[in-house]
């Protein structure tokens, strides 16, 4: 065979559609192999959709996947009819022949009504079979959570074991794992909606109507969670955690959430009572209560108003309160979820709480320097001795690398704090604002 034979049988094979066929299918996988370690990435992201870590979530994965499987052998089908008619029927030298006209086909019409159908059934089966799963026995969890959508944070109490029912926190939501848990949500003002992609789908708070979902944490971690529907001003910044926790840390939480103060409170309270609060709060108790800690500087006996509480979100009727200011120092975030608990933070978010999180009620009260530097220091001091004797309770398992917690949730003398670093909560999105 002569070497021109050779090269006009190579330059036939070039264009031979099968030959084009695979160059265009290399090129997809080549395609393919950039994104798939993107993908993988993807998992490690706080909010990420793909790596659920409850049934419920592990559910809605699981129809997740049909629909990507299927979409992409639809894809796949589509783009390989496409490449093959562009090549078979491409016009061919100088040849100006018009190519045969069709209209209609029956066989292809029929195929492309029924394929389509059958498709949309393997997905209606398993999604209506997810649905009346998520439903059934929803309200009976062994742990019921009251969670109400504030303007923007969110307030939780645990309505069962009623033995909890005092207990009144906000953004932070403790809950035991491979306990299964009912989310009762409520709100008196506008439509919020939580979700927290690791753990479960989306489900609105409705104002007049308690929306409930059950989840199960299967593995002790710290799932971000944020509203998903607009509700004014500072929607983007009305975040939340869900953290799961063993049982015992779980006890040991709720046992810190009612011990109010540690010791360290008495030297910055009047007569030493870590069972009141340093005068220096006594703007902040219009709004926010301590639990564990009924009296104010000057004795007087707070009143707990568990009917309003909660259910008074203050935007409708003009009264507020703020969160429950309990174990402060444990939270993993300031101003539901937007700044880093570190002094810093604290500081710049009571100087100027409009500069933080516009909108917000606390801004209404305390302007711009509104708290002399002094009084912040005093507020910070107190607020740091929030937390149990021995420090927070741990968190362990999913994202616990991004636990910042004031003086790191251990007990430090007041003065001898720095800012802590905070790259983890920049890098989770969390100090844009610093
Ligand atoms: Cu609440 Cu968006």
């Amino acid at each position: 065979m002569s070497s021109r034979d050779r090269g006009g049988r190579r330059a036939r094979l070039g264009r031979s559609p099968l030959y084009r066929g695979m160059t265009v299918g290399a090129l997809l996988t080549m395609v393919a192999a950039w994104m798939l370690p993107r993908l993988v990435s993807a998992e490690t992201d706080p909010y990420t959709t793909i790596a659920p870590k409850s049934d419920r979530a592990d559910d809605i994965q699981f129809l997740y996947k049909i629909v990507f499987w299927l979409a992409l052998l639809v894809f796949i089908g589509v783009q390989m009819v496409i490449v093959w008619t562009v090549l078979r029927f491409r016009r061919r030298g100088d040849s100006d022949e018009r190519p045969v006209q069709v209209h209609g086909n029956k066989t292809l019409e029929i195929a492309w009504t029924i394929i389509p159908a059958v498709i949309l059934v393997a997905i209606f089966i398993p999604t209506v079979q997810v649905m009346f799963d998520a439903d059934r026995d929803v309200e009976k969890g062994d742990y019921v959570v009251d969670v109400y959508g504030k303007q923007w944070w969110w307030e939780v109490n645990y309505a069962r074991p009623e033995a909890l029912a005092d207990v009144w926190t906000a953004n932070d939501i403790y809950i035991p794992v491979d306990r299964s848990v009912t989310f009762q949500l409520h709100t008196t003002n506008v439509i919020h909606s939580f979700y927290v992609p690791q753990l479960s789908g989306t489900m609105d708070l409705i104002p007049g109507h308690t929306n409930v979902i059950k989840v199960t944490a299967n593995e002790p971690g710290m799932y971000y969670g944020e509203c998903k529907e607009f509700c004014g001003t500072s929607h983007a910044y009305m975040r939340f955690k869900v953290i799961a926790v063993p049982q015992d840390q779980f006890d040991n939480y709720i046992a810190g959430w009612r011990q109010g103060a540690n010791s360290q409170a008495a030297a910055l309270v009047e007569n030493g009572d870590v069972d009141a609060l340093p005068g220096a709060l006594n703007l902040c108790l219009s709004c926010h209560r301590v639990g564990g800690v009924p009296k104010t500087s000057s004795g007087t006996v707070l009143p707990d108003n568990p009917d309003q509480r909660g259910l008074l979100g203050g935007d409708a009727d003009g009264v507020t309160y703020g969160p429950n200011l309990s174990m402060l120092a444990c939270r993993t975030a300031l101003a539901a979820g937007i700044l880093p608990n570190d002094e810093e933070h604290l500081r710049n978010w009571l100087h100027y709480p409009g500069g933080v999180k516009p909108g917000n009620y606390m801004a209404t009260q305390i302007k711009e320097g509104t708290l002399p530097p002094e009084q912040i220091d005093l507020i910070v001091a107190y607020l740091k001795t929030l937390q149990p004797e021995g420090g927070c309770p741990e968190i362990t398992g999913v994202n616990a690398d991004d636990v910042i917690q004031l003086n790191g949730g251990v007990p430090v003398p007041a003065q001898a704090s720095e800012p802590r670093e905070s790259a983890a909560a920049t890098r989770r999105g969390v100090g844009y604002l610093s």
